[in-house]
């Protein structure tokens, strides 16, 4: 868990980076709210390595692995399925500039 958290928070960092600066490149109008939804993401990720590893104030037991898995679902699927797939019209493929 430990390891998962650890490399989620630093692929994150540097995914929502470059990812934020595609979206200025492109112009993408809802910039901001995406942002705002990464930082959103990136707060619970640090909340939840916090909780477990630097407070250690709650236990690494089935119920953390669970909300580990849901924190992973809610990002892997809701976050690409909402927010990320809306970038593909405006985002110009390498091959037409
Ligand atoms: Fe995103």
């Amino acid at each position: 868990m430990h390891e998962t958290l650890k490399s989620l928070l630093m692929y994150t960092r540097e995914h929502f980076k470059n990812e934020e600066k595609i979206q200025r490149e492109c112009m993408y109008p809802y910039a901001k709210m995406h942002a705002s939804e990464h930082e959103n993401l990136i707060k619970q990720v640090e909340g939840m390595a916090k909780i477990y590893f630097i407070e250690k104030s709650q236990p690494i037991d089935n119920i953390a692995i669970s909300r580990m898995k849901d924190l992973l679902n809610m990002w892997l699927i809701e976050h690409i399925n909402k927010f990320d797939l809306n970038l593909r019209d405006w985002v110009v493929p390498a091959e037409s500039t």
